[in-house]
């Protein structure tokens, strides 16, 4: 089934020169690019992005990073998307959770600074392109 879904190359993916890697990864595997935006987003948006863990005691930290230097947002197409680029991306703690060849894997080490976000269900995905591409 054909899905959309969020992805994110945070501040630190884009600091560190990870973008095109990143999208290499997600064409290479087969997944389309249907939207590409490098910003640099407010702490409304983020907030409401991050609404979920509003309360969690790394929130203030995370809506920090997240808010401090251009991102790319892209929205990515395939058959079943969503879990695909999770697989790309590797589990959300990049030593204990992400394994070798998954972008967290390969590229990060700590859990605030994991390179990439990708919505986690098709929910998230619907609530999350509609956030950040109003007009899609
Ligand atoms: P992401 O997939 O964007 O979803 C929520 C983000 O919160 C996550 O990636 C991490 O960047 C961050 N995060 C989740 N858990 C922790 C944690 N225990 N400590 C710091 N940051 C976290």
């Amino acid at each position: 089934m054909t899905e959309r879904t969020l992805v994110l190359v945070k501040p630190d993916g884009v600091s560190r020169g990870l973008t095109g890697e990143v999208i290499s990864r997600i064409e290479r595997k087969g997944l389309k690019l249907v939207a590409l935006e490098l910003r640099t987003v407010d702490r409304a948006l983020a907030e409401q992005h991050y609404a979920e863990h509003d309360g969690r005691p790394f929130f203030e930290s995370l809506l920090e990073f997240i808010t401090s230097g251009p991102l790319v947002a892209a929205v990515v197409e395939g058959p079943r998307a969503i879990a695909a680029f999770r697989q790309l991306a590797g589990g959300t703690d990049p030593v204990e959770k992400a394994t070798p060849g998954t972008i967290r894997g390969d590229f990060a080490l700590e859990t605030q600074f994991n390179l990439v976000h990708g919505s986690d269900s098709t929910e998230s995905a619907a609530r999350e392109i509609k956030l950040w591409f109003p007009d899609l």
